[in-house]
C-alpha cells in the first residue's frame, strides 16, 4: 500500500535493537545465507497462467507484511513464517527498502541513507542483516518472498529520499535522473547479490506502486525495461516484476483504467524481463467504491485478459476494502476462477509480536482472528480443493 502507512509498526520496541548489537552503518560482509544448495529447478518460475513452486504448478495465495524486515527480534520473524507455513500461504511480499535522509539513531532499522549528499547502503546489524534474517527464516519455513527496492510514496523514504542527493524534486525526474538511477541500481545490486542463490526469493520487484503523474507513458515503461534488464543481468534465475498498481488498460474508463498516473499496463507487462504482471485493488482510494465487489471483479478479469494474451500469470498483489470479508472473499474467488491469474495476496498480514499487535492500517487481517477465518482460511481451502 499506499500513502496512509505510518511508522507505527516500527515504533518503539518493535524497532529497537538491543544495545549490544548497535553497529551504525559499519559494513559487514554478507552473512552466509543459503547454506542449503539451491539449483535452478528449486527456484520458483512462471509457466503459462500459473506458477511452479517446489516443482508444483498451481494457483498460489499469499500476503503482504511490509514491516517484517524492520523487526529486530528474530523470534517475531520466525513466528510469522511459521504461521504462514501452517496456514498454507506460500508467498510473502516484504519491503526490501528503508531509506532515510537523517540519522535515525542506531536503534532504528534502515537500509540506505542519504545524508550530507552521500549515499550509503547499511549492511550492518540495523541494516540489511535484518532482511538477511527474513530470507533465512523464509528458507527454513518454505516461504517464498517478493522483495522490492524503492517506494513511490514517502513511507520508509521512497524516491523522495534520493531527491537532495540527486538534485531533483519530483518522482517524475527520479525515473530518468542519472545520479538517482545509478544509486538505485547500486542498491539493487547490494540486495540482489546478497540473495541471488536463495531458493526463498520468489521474485524481485522494481518498486512499490511506481507512478509518474502526467508523464509520457514511455517514462515508466522505459524505466521498467532498463531496470528489469539490470536485475536480470545480476540474477537471471529469479523472476522479476514491477510492483505497479496496474493502471492504464481497457475497461470501464474509470480513473484506474486511465493513463493519468503514467502507467501503461500492457506495455510494462509485455517487457520480456518481466516474468509476471502485478496489480493492486483499492476502490476506496480510487473513487470506485460504489459497487466495489463487481468493480473489483471486472478489474481482475480485465488484467487477466492482458496477461493471458501475453502468456504470463497476473497476480492480484495487494487488495483491501476496509476488512469487508464478503467483498474481499468474492475478489479472491474471482481471481482463482479467472484464467490468466496465477495468485493473489491480501493486504496485509497481522500478528501478535513480542511488542504487541502489528500495525492495523485499516486493512490488516490478523492470523486466526474472525476475519481470517472468513476470508483467508476458506480461500486457501478452495485452492487446495481445485
Ligand atoms: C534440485 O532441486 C530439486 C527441487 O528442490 C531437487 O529435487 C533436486 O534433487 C535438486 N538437484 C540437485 C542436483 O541438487
Ligand atoms: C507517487 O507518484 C505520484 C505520481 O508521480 C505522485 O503524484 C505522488 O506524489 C508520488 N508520491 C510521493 C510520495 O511522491
Ligand atoms: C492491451 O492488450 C490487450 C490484449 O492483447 C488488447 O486487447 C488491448 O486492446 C490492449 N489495450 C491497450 C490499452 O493497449
Amino acid at each position: 500500500m499506499k500513502r496512509f502507512i505510518t511508522l507505527a509498526a516500527c515504533a518503539g520496541a518493535a524497532c529497537a535493537l538491543p544495545a549490544t548489537s548497535r553497529s551504525g552503518v559499519v559494513a559487514r560482509s554478507s552473512s552466509a545465507l543459503s547454506s542449503r544448495a539451491a539449483n535452478d529447478s528449486s527456484f520458483p518460475s512462471a509457466s503459462g497462467s500459473s506458477f511452479i513452486i517446489d516443482g508444483k504448478q498451481q494457483y498460489y495465495a499469499g500476503t503482504n507484511s511490509y514491516w517484517l524486515g524492520f523487526q529486530t527480534n528474530n523470534a517475531d520473524v520466525d513466528l510469522v513464517m511459521k504461521n504462514l507455513a501452517t496456514s498454507g500461504l506460500k508467498v510473502l511480499r516484504v519491503w526490501g527498502f528503508n531509506d532515510v535522509t537523517s540519522d535515525p539513531g542506531s536503534n532504528t532499522v534502515y537500509f540506505q541513507s542519504f545524508i550530507n549528499g552521500e549515499a550509503k547502503i547499511n549492511t550492518g546489524a540495523n541494516g540489511l542483516e535484518r532482511l538477511d534474517y527474513v530470507v533465512k527464516s523464509a528458507e527454513e519455513h518454505g516461504i517464498k518472498l517478493i522483495i522490492n527496492f524503492v517506494n513511490n510514496w514517502t513511507d520508509y523514504g521512497g524516491m523522495a529520499a534520493y531527491f537532495d542527493f540527486a538534485g531533483i524534486s519530483s518522482n517524475a525526474e527520479w525515473y530518468t535522473n542519472e545520479k538517482a538511477q545509478t544509486q538505485y541500481q547500486a542498491y539493487i545490486k547490494a540486495v540482489v547479490t546478497r540473495y541471488s542463490s536463495s531458493p526463498a526469493v520468489f521474485a524481485w520487484e522494481l518498486a512499490n506502486e511506481p507512478r509518474c503523474k502526467g508523464c509520457d507513458l514511455s517514462v515508466l515503461s522505459d524505466w521498467v525495461k532498463t531496470s528489469a534488464a539490470y536485475v536480470k543481468s545480476l540474477d537471471s534465475k529469479h523472476m522479476v516484476t514491477t510492483g505497479e498498481e496496474g493502471f492504464g488498460l481497457d475497461g470501464d474508463g474509470s480513473y484506474p483504467y486511465q493513463f493519468a498516473e503514467g502507467g501503461d499496463f500492457n506495455a510494462t507487462c509485455a517487457d520480456p524481463n518481466v516474468d509476471f504482471c502485478v496489480y493492486h485493488l483499492y476502490p476506496d482510494s480510487w473513487g470506485t467504491a460504489d459497487n466495489a465487489q463487481e468493480w473489483g471483479n471486472n478489474w481482475i478479469k480485465n488484467h487477466a485478459k492482458v496477461c493471458e494474451a501475453l502468456g504470463k500469470p497476473c497476480v492480484l498483489e495487494e487488495f483491501g476494502f476496509n476488512n469487508n470479508c464478503d467483498v474481499e472473499l468474492a475478489w479472491e474467488t474471482t481471481a482463482l476462477a479467472t484464467k490468466g491469474t496465477g495468485g493473489d495476496m491480501f493486504w496485509q498480514y497481522g500478528d501478535t509480536l513480542s511488542s504487541g499487535k502489528s500495525h492495523q492500517d485499516g486493512n490488516t487481517v490478523y492470523y486466526q482472528d474472525d476475519l481470517w477465518k472468513c476470508m483467508v482460511a476458506p480461500h486457501v481451502a478452495a485452492i487446495g480443493n481445485q
